[in-house]
């Protein structure tokens, strides 16, 4: 047996709570934090007063410290660090997340043009749903002229000769729609995306102002056109009929230049740099040429169900970042083993934590209570093998960082308490501590976060931040 690392903490009772965990509104995001992190956001992301925290305790210091996320997920912590004048690095498998942070970081976004562009992608998609006699909804009317109040509507030869070419099936073949649980969007709500979809992509230019669209209607294929909910994991809603995709698009679009101006307004130019790239967390080759990071604020998957793949599916496909199910086997392929639906018959990242046996322990009393409960689905009998590959690929991604830190480097892993096996109670920060130990960190802490109640179980489960340095 391997020898408890002599700095983990190992009694929760002896866990320290972080100052903010007596707040009641840890897991919102504050009104005032509203600007930028909130055009598009993971259910399970933390909130942005979360970094602001761990950057103080951590003692970071912008003229020293690069600030990394290696899953950063929908940017909280490289627009946060930014905010607080740090230059940031960020990594994740999702390109979703990826278009979040790329279009979350663009402060020196060219606004006129954006403001030009949304005349046009407006005019483009309202003449393809007239096209396809799906008419505007009288609310978005007055939306619609949000820019250009005396705008008349003209359909130049251009904007006809785009109609015409204006094909749903082509942006949403059979195949791509598989890819959607049923019912996540009504059909009407799904032409008017589609219609903007193409405008958006028709009406071409810069990449970046491109992809500022894309992420504004990825937030309203989430909010007001698609029929879902999230409870933390996704799940459909009744169907609406109708939505006022067209409105919520401008609307939204209205807010994010306001945002850029109101971080404008703050922040004086040159931001400092931020460098966003697509890489698997457990490789981390993106970093090779990264000067030493001395900071590192993050959240990995927790070891449950949840299916990142799922709860960001519908958006993914109708933007046409997953086109296939290869493009979803791919995806699934890049993240941790975190859930049952992403394991597959070659994954060997349990390996490197076979000898660690209060890993090997929790695996084992899952088999045990599956066993015993008489559960025999595919899925079940793969409990116990996500739990250790999940923690393997853990082992994976702190060894891949571990040369990229500077030493002294601290990092702030937040991680929730899971129960999602059979109930068998997952400790992940302390199952993560004993995986860092091994690599060779130092365990600095475990501090209680927050709780959250267990969709499956009804119990609080803790979250913890685990905080690590390199010697
Ligand atoms: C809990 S979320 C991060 C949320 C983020 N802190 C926020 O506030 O939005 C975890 C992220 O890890 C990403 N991820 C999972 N496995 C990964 C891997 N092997 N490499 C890179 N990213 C990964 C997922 O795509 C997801 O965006």
């Amino acid at each position: 047996m391997m020898d408890k690392p002599a700095d983990a903490v190992d009694n929760p009772t002896t866990i320290a709570a972080s100052p903010a965990a007596a707040s009641v509104v840890k897991n919102q995001l504050q009104p005032e934090d509203a600007a930028i992190h909130g055009w598009y956001r993971f259910v399970l992301g933390y909130p942005p007063h979360l970094v602001r925290e761990y950057l103080h305790r951590l003692g970071a210091d912008p003229e020293r410290d690069w600030v990394c996320d290696p899953f950063c997920g929908t940017a909280t912590t490289p627009v946060e660090a930014r905010l607080h004048g740090f230059t940031t690095i960020s990594t994740d498998a999702n390109p979703i997340a990826l278009l979040a942070t790329h279009v979350k970081l663009a402060w020196d976004i060219d606004l006129e043009v954006v403001r030009c562009r949304l005349d046009d992608v407006l005019e483009l998609a309202e003449a393809c749903l007239d096209h396809v006699g799906l008419a505007n909804r009288s609310d978005n009317l007055q939306q619609l002229t949000l820019f250009s109040p005396q705008r008349v509507r003209r359909t130049t030869p251009t904007i006809q000769r785009y109609v015409e070419q204006f094909n749903p099936d082509e942006l949403l073949p059979p195949t791509m729609a598989a890819l959607i649980p049923k019912g996540f969007i009504s059909p009407k709500p799904l032409l008017r995306v589609l219609a903007l979809r193409f405008a958006i992509e028709t009406m071409g230019g810069d990449a970046i102002i491109t992809d500022f669209m894309r992420l504004a209607l990825a937030n309203v294929i989430v909010t007001t056109a698609g029929n879902v909910g999230f409870g933390p994991e996704v799940y459909r809603l009744p169907p609406r009929d109708d939505a006022d995709v067209l409105g919520a698009f401008a609307r939204m679009i209205q807010r994010m230049i306001d945002d850029v101006n109101t971080i404008r307004g703050r922040h004086r130019a040159p931001f400092p740099p931020a460098h966003v790239y697509h890489d698997d967390a457990r490789l981390l080759s993106s970093l090779a040429q990264c000067p030493p990071i001395g900071i590192v604020i993050t959240s990995p998957p927790y070891p449950n169900e949840k299916d990142y793949t799922r709860s960001t599916r519908l958006e993914s496909v109708l933007l046409g970042l997953l086109k296939t199910r290869h493009d979803v086997r791919a995806l699934k392929e890049h993240l941790l083993r975190s859930n049952s639906r992403n394991v597959f018959a070659g994954d060997d990242d349990d390996t490197y934590i076979a000898d660690i046996p209060t890993i090997r322990q929790v695996a084992e009393e899952i088999e045990t209570q599956r066993v015993k409960l008489g559960k025999t689905s595919g899925f079940e009998r793969l409990y116990h093998r996500v739990t250790r590959l999940y923690f393997g690929g853990m082992y994976r991604h702190f060894a891949a960082l571990f040369p990229k830190l500077r030493p002294g480097a601290r990092c702030a892993y937040v991680v929730g308490d899971q129960m999602s096996f059979f109930r068998v109670h997952i400790r992940t920060a302390h199952l993560l501590a004993d995986v860092a130990h091994k690599v060779g960190y130092t365990v600095e802490g475990i501090e209680l976060w927050r709780t959250r109640r267990s969709t499956v179980t009804g119990n609080d489960l803790a979250e913890y931040v685990l905080i690590l340095r390199r010697p």
